[in-house]
């Protein structure tokens, strides 16, 4: 059975796309299974990770297909890409125009969709786009867990209280009453600065079981290598080599999503759900 998470927050640009990459090929490269849906139609993570998706994209597996069909980024790492047409007006259209999913939620279409393929990845995750709209609902409704990333910024605070509620009616509407949240983690952090850590502890004081210990710090490498189309650990990899000073550690970026990692793994009965 695959374990699956939804990467959410309604809020935009707080990390969503560059933590399911990140943590996405970082699992496959402990040799886990990992299948990636990118269902934001900007197709960021498409993009990222340098795919080119043509049909093997989520609007074509959702409506021509009917069945999941990807791209392959590394041995173990799947990607199905992103698409500009799964815009929730689009993605409702298609639901009425297509007999088979006439009569059926249409908030449940992603979850028959990934049914097909919960014996074939240990891990399934899904970037979201920033809303609360169809889409979204779509992944909340097919996921195990969701995996909140919110950048240290009070602006944010609103955002995490408003998905925590909205993920509690979500439960309660009965859509997914076994929706788990597997936790919150703070992005794009920066030490030493005041505004930051004082919106750490906020975050440490209101929830404080939710919260993972491990912040993915600011850092510009991270950027340059989605810019690049590349895995953390490739881009590592090559500017390591192409050094003259060779560092013995990885990047900071990529050191913080493998804590993460770990944190993840330990939050999750990861090992007797392994296909
Ligand atoms: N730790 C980091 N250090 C530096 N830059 C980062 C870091 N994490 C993400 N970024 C950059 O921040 C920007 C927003 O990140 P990203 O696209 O992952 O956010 P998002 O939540 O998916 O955005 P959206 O809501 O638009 O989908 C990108 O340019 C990304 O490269
Ligand atoms: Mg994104």
């Amino acid at each position: 059975m695959s374990t699956i998470i939804s990467i959410a927050n309604e809020k935009g640009g707080v990390a969503k796309t560059t933590s399911t990459g990140s943590i996405g090929s970082i699992l496959s490269r402990l040799n886990y299974k990992v299948l990636l849906i990118d269902l934001d139609p900007q197709a960021d993570l498409t993009i990222s990770l340098d795919v080119q998706a043509e049909d093997r994209n989520i609007f074509d597996c959702l409506f021509h297909h009917k069945m999941i069909i990807a791209n392959k980024v590394n041995e173990n790492l799947i990607l199905v890409g992103g698409d500009p047409r799964l815009t929730p007006i689009d993605f409702m259209d298609s639901v009425k125009k297509d007999k088979e999913f006439q009569f059926e939620n249409p908030r449940l279409i992603l979850k028959s969709l990934l049914n097909q393929v919960s014996d074939k990845a240990d891990f399934i995750l899904m970037d979201c786009p920033p809303n609360r709209e169809i889409i979204t609902q779509n992944a909340l409704a097919a996921s195990d867990y969701v995996l909140i990333p919110s950048e240290a910024h009070n602006f944010s605070v609103n955002g995490i209280n408003n998905i925590i509620e909205y993920l509690d009616a979500f439960v309660s509407a009965k859509l997914n009453p076994d929706l788990k949240l597997l936790g919150l983690f703070v992005t794009r952090y920066r030490q030493n600065t005041a505004i930051h850590s004082d919106m750490v502890e906020w975050f440490e004081n209101n929830y404080p079981d939710e919260l993972f210990k491990t912040k993915i710090n600011e850092n510009i490498t991270i950027q340059e290598a989605t810019q690049m189309g590349r895995e953390l650990s490739i881009h590592d990899d090559i500017k390591r080599s192409s050094q003259l000073v060779k560092k013995s550690s990885p990047f900071k970026g990529l050191a913080d999503y493998r804590e993460l990692v770990d944190e993840i793994l330990n939050r999750i009965d990861h090992e007797s759900r392994k296909v």
